[in-house]
């Protein structure tokens, strides 16, 4: 069988899925602010949706998109990559197509666990590479290619930039491509949030470092985060190799068959190149005002959190000084004031909660972090004291 059915419950999807329709103040989401159809028109993304062909279409993505996207990581052509409904099911078309039961594995953590629990449902050997605050969340490289010389692993998962961390790997990535290509390992990497640095350039993609090593790299991405469109549902997978989009391919023939005609016609308009950048800037954007907005609250309510600045992405992981049950502390602050946040529980990390720092509104993110901030020296504080 191709895929097994022990899936645990993924912890983080569930605690939002539960609220996040009737939270009053949404701090749980990991990208920016979903824009409106309107909006993209604003921004000059042209979509003709009278000329929308509603048949299943390319099952494969539309050609027009894929080689937009393969022109995105440069050096690969259409054949190198398959669009899928958002970057959740391309990880499990990777972990699906190019993992069996036994084979050894290294995942990248803390991260965001689907893979990690795809992984355990396929019977895979997970080994977990533990990133540390230390080390500024940064991977372990050392470690990390230790374990790839003892263990010869099938494959290394890592998510860059990192959630929930907001790590960004530059340099490290060199090194773990040229064990890679000693050990024979696949090195795949959810890059999901590439786009949204907002401290220093967008590092090369792993697509872009297979030019120079002999490895097999896969990449998983989509429109959800950065670009503000998670209710289109367009991810995809790249490779260097099309034999591993073949592999992933003949898994979606079980999934989804293909991805949605209207969402492909809209996602063509946005990936091209200069729609594609203005979104990018856009995201950038606001996350570098939240960000400043989040600082200034925090002055005020000192001793509340410790937050780690994150490097990319639209959320921040903190650390609650007063408390190690932040599952606890989530709910409450849910069920009295509607404020929801993600506790680090679901990251396998008691004592931190993710907070989303993505709304388009410095107003709005002023208003918000200050009632969360209300919200946990009184719920939180008070009630441990
Ligand atoms: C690292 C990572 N990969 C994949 C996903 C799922 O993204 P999508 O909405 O594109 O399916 C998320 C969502 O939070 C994520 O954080």
């Amino acid at each position: 069988m191709p895929f097994p059915y022990e899936l645990p419950p993924f912890c983080l999807e569930r605690w939002q899925s539960e609220r996040e329709t009737t939270a009053k103040i949404l701090l749980s989401e990991s990208g920016v602010e979903p824009l409106t159809l309107s909006e993209l028109k604003g921004i000059g993304a042209e979509i003709d949706f009278d000329s929308v062909d509603l048949g299943y279409g390319w099952t494969r993505g539309d050609p027009r998109l894929r080689k937009r996207i393969a022109e995105y990581y440069g050096d690969i052509n259409e054949d190198n990559v398959l669009i899928t409904n958002g970057t959740a099911e391309a990880n499990l078309l990777v972990v699906a197509g190019l993992i069996k039961p036994g084979d050894i594995v290294i995942v990248d953590m803390p991260n965001y666990k689907q893979v990690y629990g795809l992984l355990q449902a396929r019977s895979a050997e997970v080994y977990e590479a533990w990133r540390s605050p230390k080390n500024g969340w940064h991977l372990p490289v050392d470690e990390l290619i230790d374990q790839m010389r003892k263990m010869k692993p099938r494959a290394i998962f890592l998510t860059n930039p990192n959630n929930p961390t907001g790590a960004v790997e530059r340099d490290s990535l060199k090194a773990l491509a040229e064990e890679a290509e000693k050990v024979h390992s696949l090195i795949i990497v959810d890059e999901v949030y590439r786009g949204l640095e907002i401290t220093g350039e967008t590092p090369p993609s792993i697509l872009e470092l297979a030019r120079k090593y002999n490895i097999i790299a896969v990449s998983t991405g989509g429109l959800s985060k950065v670009y503000g469109l998670p209710g289109l549902r367009i991810g995809w997978i790249a490779s260097n190799v099309e034999g591993i989009i073949e592999r992933a391919w003949a898994v979606k023939d079980y999934t989804s068959i293909s991805p949605s005609r209207l969402s492909e016609a809209v996602a063509i308009a946005v990936f091209e190149p200069s729609v594609r950048r203005r979104l990018e800037e856009r995201a950038r954007g606001i996350v570098k005002a939240n960000l400043e907005v989040f600082k200034q609250v925090l002055e005020d309510h000192r001793g509340v959190l410790e937050p780690w600045w994150p490097e990319a992405g639209a959320f921040l992981l903190a650390r609650v000084p007063w408390t190690k049950d932040t599952w606890e502390l989530a709910q409450s602050i849910y069920a009295e004031e509607g404020i929801l946040v993600n506790p680090g529980e679901c990251f396998d990390l008691p004592g931190t909660i993710r907070i989303g720092i993505g709304h388009a509104s410095q107003e709005y993110s002023r208003m918000a972090y200050t009632k969360l901030m209300e919200a946990l020296r009184n719920i939180g504080i008070g009630k441990k004291a």
